[in-house]
């Protein structure tokens, strides 16, 4: 009896504990008792709020602020999952496969242009010429970031993990272990998958459940009957996606360079170059027209002493 009553007070005060959360601002840290909420500002500022109303927007946007400063997601989840991951900005090309199916670790879509890609086929270098060195290099992690569509009802969030493993198990042979966790922003409709191998492991191929899953969302499925929607089967409900972003990271960093950044330096540099020649310019002929006007009024003085 005693154990029951230990029992039922822990998960009592759990509950309470729990309960201490802002209703109306998810990025506020919330403590103590009376249950008291505060949103950082600056490394020093915390601002205390009223969690029963909305949030003044001029405290909204310090938080922004803040948070991009130090890099923390505006999103409660998603993004980048390691600073070294990557998407595909490039779309389709004509790939070199070898025998076996798999990707040449060197692309260049009949071109004179190529580049490394990964063992999903995802351009991880900067683009060179035919002499281009590349070795294979395996993707071991995906992650897939998936927008639902609206439902009636809201998708129950801890049986989501296993609704996701059951559908990517059905529709693309992918083994449960690979699913490792799932997000989920109610608010955002996003859905966070993270689907990770073991580095050393050589048989899954990650980037097949991703390409049918990409082709799923974003066009029409590979499979003979294109009918069948991917779908997850949440509590009695089904889900359907509405769009896909997949992050690849592979067990070798990526070796761009930052070259959009030194696309942006030199505007920036062709702009700031452009401004001090008009500045000089406009000095240049100020000096002239006071100078004109100078000789003008010696000229002019010089007649009158004459
Ligand atoms: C934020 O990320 C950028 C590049 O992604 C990096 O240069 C910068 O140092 C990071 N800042 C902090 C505070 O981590
Ligand atoms: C590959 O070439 C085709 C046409 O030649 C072009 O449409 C496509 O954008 C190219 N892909 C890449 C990734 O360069
Ligand atoms: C969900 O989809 C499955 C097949 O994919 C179907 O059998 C089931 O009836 C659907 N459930 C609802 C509630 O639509």
């Amino acid at each position: 009896m005693k154990v029951l009553i230990a029992l039922f007070v822990v998960v009592f005060v759990d509950v309470v504990a729990s309960q201490c959360i802002c209703n109306s601002m998810k990025w506020a840290k919330c403590d103590g008792s009376p249950c008291q909420c505060t949103l950082q500002f600056t490394d020093e500022i915390q601002q205390p709020l009223d969690c029963t109303k909305l949030v003044p927007m001029c405290y909204l946007m310090k938080a922004e602020m803040y948070r991009a400063k130090k890099n923390l997601s505006t999103r409660s989840i998603g993004g980048k999952p390691v600073e070294t991951a990557f998407v595909d900005n490039d779309g389709i090309y004509d790939p070199e496969c070898e025998n076996d199916g798999k990707f040449k670790a060197v692309q260049c879509n009949n071109t004179d242009v190529c580049w490394c890609v990964n063992s999903a086929g995802v351009r991880r270098s900067d683009k060179g010429d035919k002499s281009i060195k590349c070795e294979p290099v395996e993707t071991y992690w995906v992650r897939l970031e998936l927008k639902h569509k609206a439902t009636d009802v809201p998708l129950d969030a801890d049986k989501l993990k296993t609704g996701i493993q059951n559908a990517l198990l059905q529709r693309y042979k992918l083994d449960k272990e690979f699913v490792k966790t799932v997000e989920y922003d109610k608010d955002g409709r996003i859905i966070v998958v993270d689907v990770k191998k073991k580095m050393e492991d050589r048989v899954t191929d990650l980037s097949l459940m991703a390409y049918y899953l990409e082709k799923d969302v974003k066009v029409l499925p590979l499979f003979h009957d294109d009918k069948q929607k991917f779908e997850v089967s949440v509590a009695g409900g089904n889900v359907t996606m509405e769009n896909i972003l997949v992050y690849y990271v592979d067990e070798k960093a990526p070796t761009f360079t930052m070259q959009k950044l030194t696309g942006g330096i030199i505007a920036v540099i062709v702009v700031v170059s452009l401004i001090v020649l008009a500045g000089l310019l406009v000095l240049f002929f100020i000096a002239r027209r006071q100078k004109a006007q100078y000789s003008k009024a010696q000229a002019r003085e010089m007649e009158t002493m004459s």
